[in-house]
């Protein structure tokens, strides 16, 4: 009986953190990426690599690599030439990022930290970007897309990655009229609904 309640009282406090977290967007902490360590289902790297197609000479932008997920098999496309650019709110998730970089021999990683809503690079610097169970997080969503759009090139893609049991998931149909809102397209999806990547046209 004991136990029945403690296991009751468990999975009503799990309940409440996942939906405060819902309701209050914020940044994952440095202290909990185990989250972001596991593997993603569905919204695999190979998955990415395919709908994002990056290419040797590209310079992309990648906000929120959280410890670095993707951003090793992408930074690896873009060689010989290329670059990511890897932007986040935590300077200890880049410079996790750029340490696994340097332990897979990558030198092609640039890491800046701030906020996405205002990216400090001028208009149409990248032939891309992408960001993955990151949008969710951002107070303001619109406004982080409007600058995706700003520093991509015109026609450039932004790919967005989403998973349901992130308490931050948005949902496609939310993504397609907040991308619309700051004028982008949605070109393609890969995946289902409940996790899925989204290539935008910037
Ligand atoms: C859930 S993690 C995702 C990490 C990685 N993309 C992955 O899928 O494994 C979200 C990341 O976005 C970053 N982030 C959240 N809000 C941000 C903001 N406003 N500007 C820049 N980065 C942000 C967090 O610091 C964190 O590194």
């Amino acid at each position: 009986m004991h136990a029945r309640t403690a296991a009751l009282a468990g999975a009503g406090g799990a309940l409440g953190v996942a939906l405060w977290w819902r309701y209050n967007p914020s940044a994952c902490p440095y202290s909990q990426r185990f989250w972001v360590e596991l593997p993603h289902p569905v919204i695999t790297r190979e998955r990415l690599l395919e709908v994002l197609a990056p290419a040797a000479g590209e310079r992309i932008l990648e906000v929120g690599p959280g410890t670095g997920y993707y951003s090793l098999d992408v930074a690896a496309r873009l060689e010989p030439g290329g670059r990511l650019d890897v932007f986040d709110l935590q300077k200890e998730m880049l410079d996790h990022t750029l340490r696994r970089a340097g332990e897979r021999g990558l030198t092609n990683v640039e890491a800046t930290q701030g906020d996405a809503r205002d990216l400090p690079y001028p208009d149409d610097s990248f032939d891309g970007g992408f960001l993955v169970t990151v949008l969710g997080e951002i107070p303001d969503q619109e406004a982080a897309l409007r600058e995706l759009a700003r520093v991509v090139k015109p026609g450039g893609r932004v790919v967005t990655g989403e998973i349901a049991f992130d308490p931050h998931f948005v949902s496609l149909g939310s993504l397609e009229s907040r991308a619309a809102a700051v004028g982008m397209r949605l070109e393609r999806t890969s995946g289902g609904r409940l996790a899925y990547f989204a290539r935008l046209e910037a």
